[in-house]
């Protein structure tokens, strides 16, 4: 590769910078012998107070300029107080989702096996992990649609939210299931509420439709209520799940929690823009930026860590780099070490920054 892999750095809020630090060192070292620009520029409420904007203009000048955005996290206390259009995460992730088009969120629920005993789930249902990977469609239903408002009506207000979909918008998020399926099990579990909506209508006659262009592929359904229902029996079962926006928010932290460790999960949100042979995309931990644990140095950076390690696989094409940094975390995880959240009698303790050196120390 001699292309120069250029990367906006938002750390953000909360824990956010103190995981992005371990992130970036084990970037540094993966990609060694690639030449990485990262660009460091404030999102969330650290650019509030900056700037006054939770995202500034120079930011999204700087993220537009780039491949793709490493992203911590936003949001705490102290930006409560202001309105919910300008909450860090309403006014910056929203907005950075929108603007590039990401419609595409990537969320594995990957349960390890030395980790089982975190899922809240009995033993025998978890024991030998499980590798779920939840697609859920990310700029559109009701978090985008208009008319969204709420209004008087006679002596009481109304409030009206509006889910909508076009068959290009399922075809292409559906597409992108087929597709990451090829590369794991071949098996994907479509999510809706056929039985209720118009959009579930649509969405299962979209899905039906494509999945005869991809014959290799296993494809059934399932109504969203059941879903939630099977994803607690038997979370073994499944490989790649596809779903709309609202119905993937609440799964994707379904299946975080059914993991037990949310300060391990990345995510990746992709667009419909290229530079060049890369895909835009947007890479974050599924978690927050939980501002209990702030600055105290004991927080997960794994998240963060596998977030740069899906940017390398999904942007850049650098599948084998990626699997390099999964496979560290793996060992380091195999090795007994445990950030405070993970951590179980007769394992080791470590903190964020032992956490991120073990990490880097394994990488080949
Ligand atoms: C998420 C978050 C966001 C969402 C919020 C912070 C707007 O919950 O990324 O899942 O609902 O999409
Ligand atoms: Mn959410």
């Amino acid at each position: 590769m001699t292309k120069k892999l250029s990367i906006a750095v938002l750390a953000g809020d909360g824990i956010g910078p103190e995981v992005m630090v371990q992130a970036l060192q084990v970037l540094r070292k993966a990609c060694k012998g690639i030449d990485i620009d990262l660009k460091e520029c404030l999102v969330g409420g650290a650019a509030i107070d900056a700037t006054g904007k939770a995202l500034p203009e120079n930011t999204l000048e700087v993220c537009a300029a780039s491949d793709a955005i490493l992203f911590g996290s936003v949001g705490g206390p102290k930006w409560e107080p202001l309105p919910p259009n300008e909450q860090p995460e309403r006014a910056a992730l929203l907005p950075l989702r929108k603007r590039f088009s990401l419609f595409a969120n990537l969320r594995p629920a990957i349960c390890f096996p030395e980790l089982a005993a975190a899922s809240p789930l009995r033993l025998d249902l978890v024991a030998g992990g499980f590798d779920i990977l939840c697609i859920r469609e990310l700029t559109g239903g009701l978090y985008f649609g208009k008319p969204k408002e709420t209004r008087q009506e006679g002596t009481e207000r109304i409030a009206i939210d509006t889910m909508i979909y076009r068959d290009s918008e399922v075809e292409r998020i559906g597409r992108l299931a087929f597709e990451v399926a090829r590369t794991r099990k071949k098996n994907v579990v479509s999510i809706d509420k056929m039985n209720v909506l118009e959009n579930g209508l649509l969405w299962r006659s979209v899905m039906k439709q494509l999945a005869g262009e991809y014959p290799d592929i296993e494809l059934s359904h399932l109504l969203v209520d059941n879903a939630a229902m099977q994803f607690i029996r038997s979370p073994r079962a499944f490989d790649v799940v596809v779903t709309e926006n609202t119905f993937g928010d609440i799964l994707s932290d379904e299946l975080a929690m059914l993991t037990g460790s949310i300060g391990m999960l990345p995510s990746a949100s992709l667009g419909t823009g290229h530079r060049g042979e890369f895909r835009f995309g947007l890479y974050e931990p599924s978690g927050g930026s939980a501002p209990d644990i702030a600055g105290k140095g004991i927080a997960n950076p794994i998240a963060q860590i596998l977030s740069a390690a899906m940017m390398l696989q999904y942007t850049f094409g650098l599948d084998e780099v990626a699997r390099g940094i999964e496979s560290a975390v793996r060992k380091t995880i195999a090795s007994g070490y445990r950030t405070r959240d993970i951590f179980s009698p007769d394992t080791k303790l470590v903190s964020t920054a032992e956490m991120g050196a073990a990490i880097c120390e394994n990488l080949g």
